[in-house]
């Protein structure tokens, strides 16, 4: 809920117009001046690259508070749910208000369960991408996809058929990263199981093959469902915002989830997690990370620590903490405790904490830090792990896309800019140029 706090800030421009802009509260974080009669008023425009001052919603969905490292999904700890709950109790949570009730509960698995089969045409997609496409490309593509498949009878007016919707990308994503990591290593696609739980089945249909008989392992199935929820949801960041803007102009939602996920890719948000890796093994032994240090500190290198630093988070994200302390016991449950990739991670992370640079800019590691150690100890290779985040983060894009269309204040994304390039002049035709 916002409120108008009764109260209004005073702007006025240097040709003397005056704007009052009323000050709106929500239930947590600071209060927002909202600048919409703004322009109306005085002409003028907010200059605001990277939105790093622009609330572009209203949302009841999730609230982090950067200051305090604290993440609530409707209200309850991250820490909490990570805990105590597991993924589809979670999603049900972002998308409906509320944790479900046990009945509620089996009909929302039900729900997903008999929707993670695709359309066996989507078979033939796959053929058309060469056999070393990274996943994520071909998650865009297939996902895309689906809105060719969905779209006669899709009104996105109507609620039940938004549900419908989310209901089948929470369900088709696992088969679609599944199907993405077994077309590149050649092995035969794997149907989805529906006696198993979600991440269980994604396991099964990323790790059986059909001459063998393969069981889940308990351990690596409740480590992948806490990766999941850890990942659901993260307020109106850069793929979030990006499905709002395409979903703002009423395009098909399967549409809206590929953008979501071409946003995702990028290693500034969700293409980190591979990257962190990447950086992990270069790195290579913890005597060489005062040079990696180095490196990351020295704005000529390109060279950022991956896994570290956040727009909003300006403290120990907590997703990371989790993270941090599932590591240990994931790896210990599976006589992995020496991975000397973890003790690279530890160390870095000591040192980096302690180095001046990083203090005094708030760069804490983020989730993207551990998430990757504990997906190499399932055996998920690291070109899958931003395929990963980005099947978990489609019921926070969903949920972030139901509520703008229910939003009474929702209207097509339409930012202005500062116009920077040429003044108006003359067309000259090709044989005056010189
Ligand atoms: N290594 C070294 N320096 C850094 C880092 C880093 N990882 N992150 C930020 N800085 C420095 C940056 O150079 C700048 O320094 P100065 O003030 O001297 O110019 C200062 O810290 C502020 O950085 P910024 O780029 O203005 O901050 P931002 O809010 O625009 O960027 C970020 C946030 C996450 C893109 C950035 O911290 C980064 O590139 N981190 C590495 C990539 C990464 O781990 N991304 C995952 C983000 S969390 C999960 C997700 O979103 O998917």
């Amino acid at each position: 809920m916002t409120a108008s706090t009764g109260k209004s800030a005073t702007l006025t421009t240097p040709d003397g117009k005056t704007a009052e802009l009323p000050v709106l509260s929500g239930v947590l974080g600071p209060n927002v001046i909202d600048i919409r009669k703004l322009y109306a008023s005085t002409g003028m425009f907010t200059y605001d690259p990277g939105y790093t001052s622009t609330a572009s919603t209203t949302s009841h969905i999730t609230y982090i508070d950067g200051d305090e490292g604290v993440l609530l999904h409707r209200g309850y700890s991250i820490e909490e749910l990570a805990t105590k709950s597991d993924y589809l109790e979670v999603c049900h949570l972002l998308l409906n208000g509320e944790l479900p009730t046990s009945a509620e509960k089996a009909q929302f698995v039900r729900d997903i369960t008999y929707h993670t089969m695709l359309h066996e045409q989507i078979h033939f997609l796959f053929r058309g991408f060469r056999r070393d496409s990274h996943p994520m490309a071909v998650m865009i593509g297939v996902v895309g996809a689906l809105s060719a498949f969905y779209y006669e009878d899709l009104n996105v007016e109507d609620k039940h058929h938004r549900m419908i919707a989310t209901h089948r990308l929470i369900a088709k994503l696992p088969t679609i990263a599944a199907m993405a990591y077994k077309y590149t290593v050649g092995q035969p696609f794997v149907y989805p199981r529906n006696d198993l739980s979600y991440a269980e089945n994604f396991l099964h249909m990323m790790f059986s093959v059909p001459c063998e008989r393969y069981e889940v392992d308990p351990v690596h199935a409740k480590a992948l469902d806490r990766i999941f929820i850890l990942h659901a949801d993260h307020e109106q960041n850069a793929s979030t915002s990006t499905v709002r803007l395409v979903g703002s102009t009423g395009a098909s939602p399967y549409a809206a989830i590929a953008a979501g996920i071409a946003a995702l890719w990028g290693p500034a948000h969700g293409g980190a997690n591979e990257a962190v890796l990447t950086m992990l093994r270069e790195i290579g032994d913890p005597s060489r990370i005062p040079e990696f240090l180095e490196k990351a500190k020295d704005k000529d290198s390109g060279f950022r620590l991956m896994g570290f630093g956040h727009r909003v988070y300006k403290n120990y994200d907590p997703r990371a903490q989790v993270l941090k302390e599932s590591a240990d016991q994931v790896l210990a449950q599976l006589g992995k405790a020496n991975n000397p990739l973890l003790a690279i991670a530890r160390e870095l992370e000591k040192i980096a904490l302690s180095d001046d640079y990083f203090v005094k800019r708030k760069l804490f590691p983020n989730v993207d830090f551990y998430s990757g150690i504990i997906l190499e100890a399932l055996g998920i290779p690291s070109k899958m792990f931003t395929a990963i985040f980005a099947l978990a983060r489609t019921v926070g894009w969903v949920a972030q896309w139901d509520e703008m269309i229910e939003d009474p204040e929702q209207k097509i994304g339409r930012p202005r800019q500062l116009y920077a390039g040429h003044d108006r002049r003359e067309f000259v035709p090709l044989d005056q140029r010189g």
